[in-house]
């Protein structure tokens, strides 16, 4: 039986590996939240690694606050930056693998394709910045490792936007939602299937992988899909992002190219508009 602890084991992605934990056998699974091991914390780190066999983790935790880290950039690097070099170090140290989660914020936003693993990062906030520093520590660090850079990540756990406008459409009846920031929504569910996919055939393809559902839309469309999914009658309006200021910027293109991804693992991944579907019928 090998061992796998999931970090960050309350939040959404955790939890949707927690639904699929039974689709792999020999695997048993440990799930811990910050109050159980603070990845921040490098002696709880070596502590937890020295008094458990560990065969891989899943880094799923993460300061997650994309405006909140704008005005609290010390925790957000201590979590993203410091927390994935201790997991690293530890893993190393103690021969286990590592599957790390990554996001589109490394990317600057100004494509007009999919960006691919080899594309030049350029992060134009801070969240992005910890996350892609996060990546380098772990590259430098320790061979055996995978990075999973997704994007626009959603379930029927914890917060996301598909949750927000079911909820939004319970007390509003318009909206307005920002038309043009162009990326592609995940599915949780279907990140986490790939991710036990890699550790149940053993995977030694280490590197770095882009993976996000099929296809294109922008904030706007997404919202539209989900009330048209969800049968809510609310309108929707399309804005543009200076009209929705936030304290962090966020990029106007972040669709990734998934090439690597499907040829590596023999993936089919499905469109986002399936997987919404999918998603809404668990919360329905
Ligand atoms: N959500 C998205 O749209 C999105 C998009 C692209 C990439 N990603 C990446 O995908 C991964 C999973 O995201 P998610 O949506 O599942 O996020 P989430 O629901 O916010 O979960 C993150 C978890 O990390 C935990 N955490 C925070 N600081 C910690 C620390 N110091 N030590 C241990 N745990 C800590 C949090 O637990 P506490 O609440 O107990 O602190 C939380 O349960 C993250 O790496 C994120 O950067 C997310």
């Amino acid at each position: 039986m090998k061992t796998i602890l999931v970090t960050g084991g309350n939040g959404q992605l955790a939890t949707c590996i927690k639904d699929l934990e039974q689709s792999i056998n020999g695997f048993e699974f440990i799930y811990v939240d910050s109050s159980e091991l603070d990845i921040s914390k490098e002696d709880q780190v070596n502590c937890f690694f020295s008094e458990n066999t560990i065969d891989w983790c899943i880094n799923c935790a993460a300061y997650t606050a994309v405006d909140k880290a704008e005005n609290d950039k010390d925790k957000a690097f201590e979590v993203n930056v410091l927390g994935t070099k201790y997991l690293a170090r530890a893993c190393e140290e103690h021969g286990a693998k590592i599957i790390h989660i990554s996001t589109d914020f490394v990317f600057g936003g100004d494509a007009c394709f999919g960006y691919c693993e080899t594309n030049a990062t350029n992060p134009i906030g801070v969240y992005g910045a910890t996350k892609l520093q996060g990546e380098q520590e772990l590259e430098k660090l320790l061979e055996r490792h995978f990075i999973f850079r997704t994007s626009w990540l959603y379930s029927e756990h914890g917060h996301n936007f598909m949750k927000t406008m079911l909820r939004l459409s319970e007390s509003k009846t318009e909206l307005n939602i920002v038309a043009d920031q162009i990326g592609t929504p995940t599915y949780a569910k279907d990140l986490a299937a790939v991710l036990l996919e890699v550790v149940s055939s053993n995977s030694e393809a280490y590197g770095l992988y882009h993976f996000s559902n099929e296809g294109v839309t922008s904030w706007y469309d997404f919202a539209h899909a989900i009330f048209d999914i969800s049968e809510r009658e609310i309108e929707v309006f399309p804005i543009k992002s200076e009209d929705y200021p936030t304290p962090a910027k966020r990029p106007h293109f972040s669709v990734l190219d998934k090439t690597k991804v499907k040829s590596t693992f023999n993936i089919k991944i499905p469109h986002w508009r399936d997987s919404l579907k999918e998603a809404i019928k668990q919360i329905d």
